[in-house]
């Protein structure tokens, strides 16, 4: 091959061989076939030959050329196929990993104790009710026989919620409701007795120790007929906390107490009498046989109807069937904690 092709071929060989892209090679081809390009001058140049000369000269082009178009295949090619492997080794899976699964969730610990109770309080023929967490001051306190200037109101430090302004006028305090038992009033207003429900839901208080949380837990419970008795009440707790527990050794006491919406009043104090809580007494549910004046904000005649109640705390119940010693753990969201109820 003529020595000017031949040093065309080795630049060409060079300049392919350094291209690292494969779009970057239509440079490299334009430089050598293009328009412009080295091999396309010569090729222009062969006018100017005739005869054999022209031939053999064209021949060798000819030759030049198609090596110039090899060395692009084959440098296409090579990029290709490297581009390919990386992506291959990018995406690779690496089928012999365990599998990550399917993470089932669980129900909150609260939420299951939740449940529970109203599954054995409907067990008992109890209806089961939802209000409001936002409640009115009279709910909370007025209708319970607690008016504003009440002294009960002050073991009720709460939270307010600014109330709306209709027509100029601030309307009634609003307040997160203290404990469940405004559901009483409510409930009563819109059902004839005889009433048996719970009313499990959110309550909240300026408290925070091992065993109060500013937001927790109730279930008021209520009773109303023309004939219960104080007895009705302690069969159906006791009867309740035997269910609640799945155990026979658990021993019920109602210490007397003072609540304004009941007279008489009853702390209920349970305690076991084998494992680790053996011995100790422990308050879970306030209760007491409905005031006469809450008969009748209910719109019912004392005379005529009486009715017990009770409001329970939960997180109590739940700390003593799990064996949980702080009440705060419930609500810290440690997945290691609530996994075990899962
Ligand atoms: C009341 O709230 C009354 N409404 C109960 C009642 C209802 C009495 C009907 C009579 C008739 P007390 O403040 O004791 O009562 O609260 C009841 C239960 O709620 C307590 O026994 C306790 O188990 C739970 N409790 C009270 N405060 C907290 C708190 N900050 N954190 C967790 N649990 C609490
Ligand atoms: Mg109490």
């Amino acid at each position: 091959m003529d020595a000017d092709l031949e040093s065309i071929v080795a630049r060409a060989r060079q300049q392919i061989a350094s291209v690292a892209e494969e779009a970057q090679l239509a440079d490299a081809k334009a430089a050598f076939l293009g328009k412009a390009g080295a091999l396309t001058g010569l090729m222009k140049s062969l006018g100017s030959l005739v005869g054999e000369a022209k031939a053999r000269r064209g021949q060798a082009l000819n030759h030049a050329k198609q090596q110039v178009e090899a060395l692009l295949n084959q440098r296409g090619a090579d990029l290709r196929q490297a581009q390919l492997e990386q992506k291959l080794a990018a995406e690779r899976i690496d089928v012999t990993l365990p599998g990550r699964g399917i993470g089932t969730g669980g129900l909150h610990p609260i939420t299951l104790t939740i449940a529970r109770i109203e599954e054995i309080f409907r067990s008992i023929g109890f209806d089961v009710a939802d209000g409001p967490e936002i409640e009115q001051d009279f709910y909370n306190f007025t209708a319970l026989n607690m008016p504003s200037d009440h002294p009960a109101r002050s073991m009720h430090d709460t939270f307010y919620v600014a109330a709306p302004v209709v027509e100029g006028q601030r309307a009634e305090p609003l307040v997160l409701r203290t404990h469940t038992s405004p559901m009483q009033i409510r409930y009563a207003r819109r059902n004839p007795p005889p009433i048996k429900v719970i009313a499990p839901g959110k309550t909240y208080r300026v408290d925070s120790d091992a065993t109060h949380s500013p937001m927790f837990h109730q279930f008021e419970g209520m009773w109303i007929d023309e004939d219960v008795s104080f007895a009705d009440l302690k069969s159906v707790y006791a009867d309740f906390l035997h269910q609640f527990f799945e155990r026979d050794d658990i021993e019920v006491r109602f210490r007397s107490s003072y609540f304004p919406f009941t007279e008489p009043s009853a702390e209920i104090d349970m305690r076991f009498s084998e494992g680790p809580l053996r011995g100790r007494w422990l308050e879970v549910s306030g209760s007491g046989q409905v005031h006469p004046n809450v008969v009748r904000n209910i719109g019912l005649d004392p005379e005529r109807y009486i009715g017990f109640a009770f409001g329970s705390g939960v997180e109590r119940l739940a700390m003593l069937r799990y064996g949980v010693d702080d009440l705060r753990l419930f609500f810290e969201n440690d997945l290691r904690f609530l996994r075990q109820f899962a």
